[in-house]
């Protein structure tokens, strides 16, 4: 099960450690340099200071801090923000994939956005595949948008807009019987029905994963 919390102070020394362990993360995720604690601190302090956005862990099977995501540049009025996301724990297992549904349900049914959008840069083609996996479509290229080894590297900016967000959503939920028959059931309130304590093995851990 993946859950997302407010990134907050017992998530800063992983991330910190995360940041200066990995040049390659830092070369994925557009940080220039592995920040000390004490700018680590202080780079977090004025990013939760800014209400234009919202910062998460990701957090894996209730303990394991496996990441951070999160939306910038929230834009009520125009109605788009950023997202952004690092998976660094148990990469590849799906995690990334459901932080970012996650955050795509918040940023289109909770604050109603039309937009959500995102830079990546072309040394990063994993990346960009698993965006694009995800619903996100190309826009276009920023030629010299950052710098990486003292040398200028182009990013794509990706996006997706709120009527394919519903698609998706809505064709995972009718190609997802398990989770259709959990929700209507969870929805009914009915207690006698419910679906985890029914399932077995391998569904059960399907049902648990999807709440
Ligand atoms: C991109 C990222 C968030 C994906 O998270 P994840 O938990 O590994 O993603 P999932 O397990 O849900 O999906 C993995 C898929 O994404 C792709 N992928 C993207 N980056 C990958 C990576 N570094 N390692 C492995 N697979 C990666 C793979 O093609 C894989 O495809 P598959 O399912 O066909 O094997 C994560 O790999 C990551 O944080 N990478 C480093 C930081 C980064 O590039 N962030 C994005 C900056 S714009």
């Amino acid at each position: 099960m993946v859950k997302l919390v407010r990134l907050g102070e017992e998530h800063l020394e992983s991330t910190r450690r995360w940041l200066t362990a990995s040049p390659r993360l830092r070369e994925q995720i557009d940080c220039l340099a592995a920040p000390s604690s004490a700018e680590n601190e202080a780079y977090w302090r004025s990013k939760w200071a800014d209400k234009a956005r919202e910062d998460y862990a990701i957090i894996d099977g209730d303990v394991v801090h496996v990441g951070n995501c999160g939306l910038s540049d929230i834009d009520p009025k125009r109605q788009k923000a950023q997202l952004w996301i690092y998976v660094v724990e148990r990469q590849g297992r799906g995690l990334g994939s459901r932080a970012v549904q996650l955050l795509l349900a918040r940023a289109f049914d909770d604050l109603k956005l039309e937009r959500v959008y995102l830079r990546v840069l072309i040394t990063n083609p994993r990346a960009h595949a698993f965006y694009r996996r995800l619903g996100f479509v190309d826009e276009g290229c920023l030629r010299h948008d950052s710098v990486t080894n003292d040398k200028f590297v182009d990013a794509f900016l990706l996006s997706i807009l709120s009527d394919k967000f519903r698609l998706i959503s809505r064709r995972r939920w009718v190609s997802d019987p398990v989770r259709m028959i959990c929700e209507i059931i969870h929805r009914n309130g009915s207690r006698k029905a419910q679906p985890a304590e029914r399932l077995q093995g391998p569904e059960a851990e399907r049902f648990t994963k999807i709440i």
